[in-house]
């Protein structure tokens, strides 16, 4: 496989704007601060997931497929935006997502969880040690019945996802040149590492000299997650036929701001949601891109940047998960304590 000549689908309204924070900047007394909107990439309410699946639904569509087949978590972005794609390109999908317990269907219906229920897909809830033998099962089933499904792995970041991300940092790169801007830093929420492979990829092939900051959305310690986007970039450097020296030190990842597990909600995810819309107008989520914002505006707290640095904070979409954290939200704007921490959707919160 060869980058330039990859099977693609536009999915992306490209390329995503590339937008000044002064007001942001003020408040945290720091530096230059932009952000690259990519929660405007346009597919089901936007997000990092489309670039990806730009190269994997390119590949679906290259088998013939008819059926998109995947899985994530209960509220996952990726099932979101991967059930628009399909149904954009006219294909069904069947969803195994993950909850506390097989079956799980809650009453009310919200954030994701609500999207993929209108995209019609057909959704199969199960505790977390299901959910691959559930996969193969309905993969099974489809093709007896005389579909032609393809599996897409949950969040994309095989090297062909891998891909829609070292493209992103070619389009910033291009926007950077146009307005004679030198950046110094990126910083970015890291779950499964793609997103962070990808554009650590791109940085050093077009030679940008800008830092990847990642800020982890679970549990994962920063050594573990370091190591997860080191392998993810080996196998895409490998397979796409880069030739590149890409090493541990090119990996910056801090472990702190994601809460105790994934999706877990903190007072600085909280405060960084509620400073970006007070002071820009803009809404991260909270899950991913509040930790990262957290993760920024930490490290300007702490004097980690330099006030001639300039900074691009990476917004990877997500927001319609803002929705079922809306209970949390307010008692943080009141100052209460937060009526959860663990969210009831998440596997660990029932037996059974
Ligand atoms: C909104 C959002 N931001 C960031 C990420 C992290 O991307 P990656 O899994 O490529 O690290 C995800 C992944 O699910 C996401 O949904």
């Amino acid at each position: 496989m060869n980058f330039i000549n990859l099977p693609r689908i536009r999915l992306a309204h490209l390329p995503t704007p590339l937008q000044e924070l002064p007001r942001l900047a003020k408040v945290l007394n720091g530096p230059r601060i932009y952000v690259k909107r990519d929660d405007l990439t346009g597919l089901a309410f936007g997000g990092n997931k489309t670039r990806k699946l730009e190269y994997l639904m390119g590949e679906a569509v290259r088998q013939g497929a008819d059926y998109i087949v995947t899985g994530a978590g209960f509220h996952s972005n990726w099932c979101t935006q991967t059930a628009a794609a399909a149904r954009k390109l006219g294909m069904k999908v069947a969803l195994v997502k993950t909850g506390p317990k097989d079956g799980y269907d809650p009453e009310g219906y919200d954030g994701n969880h609500l999207l993929h229920f209108l995209s019609g897909a057909e959704i199969k809830t199960v505790k977390p040690e299901h959910a691959q033998r559930v996969e193969e099962e309905t993969m099974e089933t489809l093709k007896a019945a005389g579909h032609r499904p393809y599996r897409l792995m949950a969040t994309g970041s095989t090297p062909l996802g891998v891909a829609g991300h070292v493209n992103c940092m070619l389009e910033l790169m291009a926007q950077i040149v146009d307005r004679g801007l030198k950046v110094d830093y990126l910083v970015q929420a890291t779950g499964s590492g793609g997103t962070q492979a990808g554009l650590i990829i791109g940085a050093k092939a077009f030679n940008t000299q800008i830092k990847v900051i990642g800020s982890t959305t679970g549990s994962r310690s920063r050594e573990n997650a370091v190591e997860n986007v080191g392998n993810i970039i080996d196998e895409t450097l490998r397979v796409l036929g880069f030739n590149l020296e890409i090493t541990a030190d090119d990996i910056v990842v801090h472990d702190q701001y994601a809460g105790e597990g994934y999706g877990f909600m903190t007072e600085a995810k909280a405060e960084a949601i509620k400073i970006l819309a007070e002071t820009e107008g803009l809404f991260l989520d909270p899950v991913y891109t509040s930790s990262a914002m957290a993760c920024l505006i930490d490290l300007c707290r702490k004097g980690f940047f330099r006030r001639e640095d300039v900074i691009v904070f990476f917004h990877t979409g997500g927001t319609a998960a803002l929705f079922p954290y809306k209970a949390l939200l307010k008692a943080y704007e009141y100052g209460k304590k937060f009526p959860w921490i663990i969210p009831p959707w998440h596997p660990s919160t029932l037996e059974g």
